[in-house]
């Protein structure tokens, strides 16, 4: 039987999945652990909370994030739109028999009920999508949060250093990528607050080109 995915204009990396791990982890030269440690520091969790990675690709951060939950009570999600990725993310679960709920899935239509979570978390995932998914996908990450519930984004953000303008910039341009532009233009508390959220913060810029986001849906909708 074939199965039938949700399909999206997104970049998603389904050709790629098998070098996303590899890949990641020469780019970043052995930095990848650090990177993953300073998103979760922005996190406050409880053992007890609900979470949902969007774009969660080979489950890196669902994995360590799952290590915070109590298995008993908390629970994780991790959607991608890229079934090899959600292939690989699911093995590398079973390997650490870790209870991780992996979906495949897309951000702009996520098959999640209304305030469903404590935290979504979004990590190197908005810069794969067009401005009009970006709108569709905040709105969503919105929606199945509970009333005071928290996003994460860490993502490409408005370059601050030479070598980040030159990394970003030659992004969208050479490697052709136009979803970076909403980044690279600082554009992504703008997509938050459109969507709903209200304490829009960036908490900290790395590498001249990456910024924390977090930002809260408010406890009353406004
Ligand atoms: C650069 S990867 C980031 C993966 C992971 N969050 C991480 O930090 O390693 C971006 C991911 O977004 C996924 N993606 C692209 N468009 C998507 C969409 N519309 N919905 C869900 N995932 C999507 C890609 O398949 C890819 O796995």
């Amino acid at each position: 039987m074939t199965d039938h995915y949700p399909v999206t204009r997104g970049r998603h990396l389904n050709h790629v999945a098998w070098l996303y791990d590899p890949l990641v982890e020469r780019l970043s030269f052995g930095r990848e652990r650090k990177f993953r440690e300073k998103t979760m520091a922005w996190m406050d969790i409880s053992p007890t909370d609900r979470i949902l990675d969007v774009g969660c690709g080979t489950g890196s951060l669902t994995l360590l994030l799952a290590e915070r939950l109590n298995p008993a009570a908390g629970m994780i999600s991790g959607i991608d739109a890229a079934p090899r990725m959600i292939a690989i993310a699911r093995k590398k679960a079973a390997k650490k028999r870790a209870d991780i709920d992996f979906q495949v899935g897309i951000a702009e239509s996520l098959a999640f009920a209304d305030q469903s979570f404590n935290w979504v978390v979004n990590s190197m995932f908005t810069h794969h999508i067009d401005t009009g998914l970006k709108e569709k996908a905040f709105a969503e990450m919105y929606r199945v949060l509970k009333p005071g519930g928290m996003l994460l984004t860490a993502d490409i953000d408005r370059p601050t250093t030479l070598p980040g303008r030159l990394l970003g910039w030659s992004g969208r341009y050479l490697l052709l990528q136009p979803e970076l532009e909403d980044n690279l233009r600082g554009l992504l508390p703008d997509f938050m607050h459109r969507a709903g959220f209200w304490q829009v913060e960036k908490k900290e810029h790395l590498y001249g080109l990456v910024s924390f986001f977090t930002a809260q849906k408010p406890e009353v909708e406004r």
